[in-house]
């Protein structure tokens, strides 16, 4: 699997995206910070390089595959497919930027080069993922790229109750079930899926 699905100086206009190494990981310690909790999960600004070693170290289990992405030094992202079947041919997409790079078309720069790779290349069947119902951004890039809903699930929103802003949650109630001490949130799962 390890020799498998290895991508190695694959271009786009300004990216450049390259297996996963522990010394991109260290780059991320310069990333901005997500303001709202609702990105919390994104944050590593709290990393030291311990951090950053055990991440890496439970990301790139052998069944999944992380890729860096570079515009110039600039690491300004990560994506990875995980729990990858080479039998059912498909995995589990994922997508992060630098919080101080959001909306500039990088995460449509990158799936747009990445995707027919992944289908051509890999000669991979399909992909899927799961994303947060009140993540608009994202949702709106993967239905640009051809993602279909094919359904939803509720996941343990792990936060303390005390640390959500009324004022920021309002907005996005319909993505949350409250119960006495616990939150959830709907996440949307998406699927794509090779064309004929
Ligand atoms: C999700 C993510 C990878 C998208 O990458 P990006 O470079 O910010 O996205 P792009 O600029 O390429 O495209 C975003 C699209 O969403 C649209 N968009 C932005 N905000 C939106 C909103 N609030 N509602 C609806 N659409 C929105 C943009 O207009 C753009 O579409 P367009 O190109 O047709 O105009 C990036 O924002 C990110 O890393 N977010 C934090 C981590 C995360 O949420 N990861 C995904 C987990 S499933």
């Amino acid at each position: 699997m390890k020799e498998m699905y290895r991508i190695n100086g694959l271009r786009g206009k300004r990216i450049v995206i390259n297996d996963f190494l522990l010394e991109d990981a260290f780059e991320m310690s310069k990333w901005g910070v997500h303001q709202s909790f609702l990105f919390g999960d994104y944050n590593f600004d709290n990393y030291d390089r311990e951090d950053f070693r055990y991440w890496y170290k439970q990301k790139t289990v052998r069944q999944n595959r992380y890729y860096s992405v570079y515009e110039g030094k600039r690491l300004i992202g990560y994506f990875g497919i995980k729990n990858i079947s080479k039998v059912f041919k498909k995995s589990t997409l994922g997508i992060v930027l630098d919080p101080n790079l959001l909306g500039f078309g990088y995460g449509t720069e990158i799936l747009s080069v990445f995707l027919p790779y992944y289908f051509n290349k890999f000669r991979m069947r399909k992909i899927d993922l799961e994303v947060a119902d009140y993540n608009y951004r994202a949702i709106s890039l993967y239905e640009k790229m051809g993602f279909e809903r094919v359904g939803y699930c509720l996941k343990r929103f792990y936060l303390d109750t005390c640390q959500i802003s009324k004022d920021e949650i309002y907005p996005y109630l319909k993505s949350f079930e409250f119960s006495e001490n616990e939150v959830y949130q709907y996440l949307i799962k998406m699927e794509l899926k090779r064309k004929r």
